[in-house]
């Protein structure tokens, strides 16, 4: 093969051992460099952060947030438009998901809350947009940059498409349900093919406040809808903002996160009993201008969105979108544009958005056991997604689009081991979503399925771990390559494993059932998380991993992988000896006959970086030329106890070093004989 046909034939470089060491770690030839921490400030009048939680929760409104996640880097041309070739200067957009709540502030929080306090974790949440250039072999952000921005729980948005202005959306804020403040929990991202930034909000649910009591004076329609999406009543809220001591009962910034219904308006206009509605949405940003109002997507569904990755345009076909849900037992969802895509809307900024992603359909995934699958549509009036529905009363065509999960459950979906990212091989067109990992699979609930066939009791240490504890890639080719087709074939490109998991002493149940794809001391991993193909070097993929049963052994990590093709393996029987939940501990043998992909070569999958003690890597952005990675450490330390905290000596003082506390980051990582990443 050429080098332009083939430009990654097998690693060559050295894997990166594994690690708890509270260090960042990248092959030999390679340089990773912190670019830009939670505190920096984006402007020249904020100052430097303390890094002690001194900075005042108003200056985070001009500063990074906190737990760096999904990102995208857009190319900054000469006349300050999208440049999609410039390699050297451009945007960085990323999202700041959650916060480590004690690294914020001097002490932890304190209750009751404190405004200030409440404020900074609010601006922590949210986006950031960032100027940066490269200079020689060094990434720096512009303090001061005209592009530089951030987005929080405050920034006010539009509820754009079919559901915008409907009942279900409407709040004291915005009497005619077309406008929310902020976004919140923004996990994994996306991107579109007019040069936006797609962010997506995830665990929003948790957020909400809601009494007990309330459901006395909801319909039972509204409970189901609640209870579905996590909001509970008796819930509390993340981080307790609605308890702000004082108040600000004239303004409800604080109040808005209580969902509990106390108006006596029949349409929600006198409270914010409709808050929740408002999240779990796709919401599109201009990062090219800095005061465009970002829209909230509604066309594209409501639930605990993972991420949003558009498969590569085809002229005079729908755009497609890809996305998952990240919770036990949900689904994975695309999205068809009903406009047809257009060259020319490639410059069209937000009103393509306008065009592509307000009219649409959605469509949820039901995997067959025999490698086969389809695209349920989930369309008020088609299959069974109706008023009649004995699950939901669905109203409108609005009403489903809020509650998708529910015409997902009408529809008959695949209830999937925690879907998180997905990403599309521009070589072949194959589709890819990680599941993290399931703690209930294998329950009465979650049985094995030929999609999520893996049960494993990991006898490792104390703890005896039940349920998909490692995760694993399944993936999809549409038929005939049309990302648009209802059917598609599927197979499980990789079952992540510890290496000697199948050994007497790691699981001692059973012996044969883990370690599936065959990983050794170089590629082994534990709950992928993030995925994305390279576009500089088609058929490179980045496996990123948010472990929580591996990191006695190794810190969190990202590696490469050179996938071959949906079918390319064969029919597997995966033996579980299963423990059930709430059966009394008997075992069980439970075979699945599964269909997964070849295994791969060690020089086709390898360890690329392992991040510093108590982080989680995700977030992956290139530049065009593929000679610059971005990578996103997130709450390194975040094990930290308040004693250590005070001790000064928290579990990572990664990046700053000895006496620092532990802050999230993103790195630059450049090879250093210039070339591109990964490549030879
Ligand atoms: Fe925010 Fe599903 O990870
Ligand atoms: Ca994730
Ligand atoms: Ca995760
Ligand atoms: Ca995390």
């Amino acid at each position: 093969c050429s080098d332009d046909d083939d430009p990654v034939a097998g690693f060559k470089w050295n894997a990166v051992a594994k690690s708890t060491a509270d260090a960042l770690t990248v092959p030999a030839g390679y340089s990773a460099r912190v670019l830009y921490r939670l505190g920096d400030p984006i402007d020249a009048a904020t100052p430097t952060s303390a890094n002690n939680g001194t900075d005042t929760g108003t200056s985070f409104a001009a500063r990074a947030g906190d737990h760096h996640d999904g990102m995208h880097y857009f190319g900054l041309g000469a006349s300050g438009a999208y440049d999609a070739t410039n390699s050297t200067r451009g945007l960085l957009v990323m999202n700041h998901e959650n916060i480590t709540q004690l690294l914020l502030h001097p002490a932890g929080a304190t209750t009751p809350r404190p405004a200030d306090q409440v404020i900074k974790e609010m601006n922590c949440h949210g986006v950031s947009v960032v100027e940066v250039t490269r200079t020689g072999s060094t990434w720096t952000y512009t303090r001061g940059g005209n592009y530089n921005r951030r987005i929080t729980t405050n920034t006010e948005m539009i509820l754009s498409g079919p559901a915008g202005g409907s009942n279900q959306l409407k709040t004291k804020f915005s009497t005619n349900g077309t406008r929310t403040r902020g976004t919140v929990n923004n996990c994994a991202n996306g991107y579109t093919p007019w040069g936006t930034y797609l962010t997506c909000e995830e665990n929003w649910a948790f957020y909400f406040k809601r009494a007990a009591g309330d459901n006395a004076n909801r319909s039972a329609a509204e409970v189901t809808a609640l209870n579905r999406n996590g909001i509970t009543q008796g819930a509390a809220g993340n981080y307790g903002w609605t308890t702000v001591t004082p108040g600000d009962a004239a303004d409800t910034n604080f109040a808005r996160w209580d969902a509990t219904k106390v108006g006596t308006s029949t349409d929600g206009t006198d409270d914010f009993r409709n808050g929740p509605n408002t999240f779990g949405w796709i919401v599109e940003i201009d990062p090219f201008n800095a005061t465009s109002v970002p829209k909230k997507r509604t066309a594209m569904g409501r639930f605990a969105h993972e991420g949003c990755f558009v498969a590569p345009p085809v002229v005079g076909q729908p755009l497609v979108f890809y996305s998952g849900d990240d919770s036990r037992g949900e689904y994975c969802y695309k999205f068809v544009s009903t406009a047809l895509w257009s060259a020319a809307d490639a410059t069209g900024g937000m009103a393509a958005g306008d065009k592509y992603l307000d009219a649409g359909k959605n469509f949820v995934c039901k995997f067959n056991a025999d490698g086969t699958g389809s695209w349920i549509e989930l369309t008020l009036g088609t299959n069974g997604i109706t008023s009649a529905s004995t699950v939901y009363p669905f109203a409108d065509a609005a009403d489903v689009l809020i509650n998708l999960r529910l015409a997902a459950d009408v529809a008959g979906a695949t209830k999937m081991d925690r879907p998180e990212w997905s990403a599309i091989n521009p070589k072949n067109g194959d589709v890819y979503f990680t599941m993290t990992n399931n703690s209930v699979r294998g329950s009465v609930a979650q049985p094995m399925d030929a999609a999520n066939p893996r049960y494993y009791t990991d006898n490792r240490g104390t703890t005896v771990q039940r349920g998909n504890n490692n995760g694993h890639i399944v993936r999809l080719a549409p038929s005939g390559g049309n990302h648009a087709a209802t059917t598609f074939t599927w197979d499980i490109y990789l079952f992540a494993a510890q290496a000697t998991a199948d050994t007497a002493a790691n699981n001692a149940d059973y012996q044969a059932n883990v370690n599936l794809s065959g990983l050794d001391d170089t590629n082994d991993m534990s709950s992928v998380d993030g995925c994305w193909f390279s576009q500089a070097t088609p058929g490179l993929l980045w496996i990123q991993t948010d472990d929580g049963a591996y990191t006695d052994v190794t810190n969190c990590m990202m590696l490469a992988a050179l996938p071959g093709n949906v079918g390319d393996g064969g029919a597997v029987t995966v033996a579980n000896k299963a423990v059930p939940q709430g059966a009394g501990g008997a075992t069980v043998d439970v075979t699945v006959t599964t269909r997964m992909g070849k295994k791969p070569e060690p020089t086709q999958l390898r360890r690329f970086l392992v991040g510093p003690k108590g982080c989680e890597i995700t977030g992956i952005a290139e530049t065009p030329d593929g000679r610059t990675i971005f990578v996103n450490i997130q709450h390194p330390g975040e094990n930290t106890t308040a004693a250590q905290l005070t001790a000064g000596t928290p579990e990572s003082v990664w990046p700053d070093g000895s006496g620092a506390r532990p802050r999230s980051a993103t790195v630059a990582i450049t090879r250093d004989d210039g070339g591109k990443i990964a490549v030879d």
